[in-house]
């Protein structure tokens, strides 16, 4: 049987009509959840910088007046500092630092320092340490990160930003000294490197 001479003509719009509308509705979907990824990741970063520093004391986009910065008083990652300011005026930074020697690797920090040198907070936003035993600095297990809050190196003397076990300021936890020491000595050299480009950050 033989089709009539329109027939395959139309027959390759149709599919060809088909495929651009498939094509068309993947890239709606693709578009609608990474907008919403997106969105998802921008809230969990204004979470976690709301622990660190009060809404109060700012009046910024926060989460997008950020700069990037490779420094080795920052173990040399890159690392993205938040500036907050209040009636354009600078109010403090949050550093986005790590402290690389945890037991089990790499602890991301939170380290909010407002314009005198004074930290606003800390906290662990992700780690791998030991349940039981390195998760401690997590603020949901214990309150041990809180004690760096109002310090600074003006009022902690530099042998001070140690764990007691090694001559410091700072808990280390029973049968666990690892994990605290890498964090302490990962907010002291964040406050260093603070202290020493103050200048350029704004
Ligand atoms: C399976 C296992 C997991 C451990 N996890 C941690 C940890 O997450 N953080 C930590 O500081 N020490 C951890 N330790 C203990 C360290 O090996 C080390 O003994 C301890 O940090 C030294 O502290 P201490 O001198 O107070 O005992 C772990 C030990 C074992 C056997």
């Amino acid at each position: 049987m033989k089709l009539p001479a329109h027939k395959p003509a139309a027959l390759a719009i149709l599919l060809g009509g088909m495929t651009l509308i498939g094509i068309s509705l993947v890239s709606l979907v693709f578009y609608l959840s990474d907008s919403t990824i997106q969105a998802n990741q921008r809230a969990a970063v204004l979470q976690n910088l709301q622990q660190v520093l009060p809404l109060a004391l700012y009046d910024n986009q926060i989460e997008s007046d950020t700069l990037i910065v490779t420094d080795s008083q920052l173990g040399n990652e890159v690392t993205t500092i938040y500036r907050a300011r209040k009636h354009d005026k600078p109010v403090a930074v949050v550093i986005a630092s790590a402290a690389l020697d945890g037991y089990n690797g790499k602890i991301a920090l939170l380290v909010a320092i407002k314009l005198d040198g004074t930290l606003a907070g800390v906290r662990v936003i992700a780690h791998q340490e030991t349940p039981g035993l390195g998760d401690k600095i997590e603020l949901s297990r214990s309150d041990w990160v809180l004690r760096f809050q109002q310090q600074s190196l003006a009022r902690l003397g530099l042998p001070q930003w140690a764990v007691k076990r090694d001559g410091g300021a700072f808990d280390q936890f029973s049968g666990a000294t690892i994990t605290p020491r890498a964090v302490v000595t990962a907010v002291k050299n964040t406050l260093l490197y603070y202290q020493n480009h103050q200048q350029e950050l704004f």
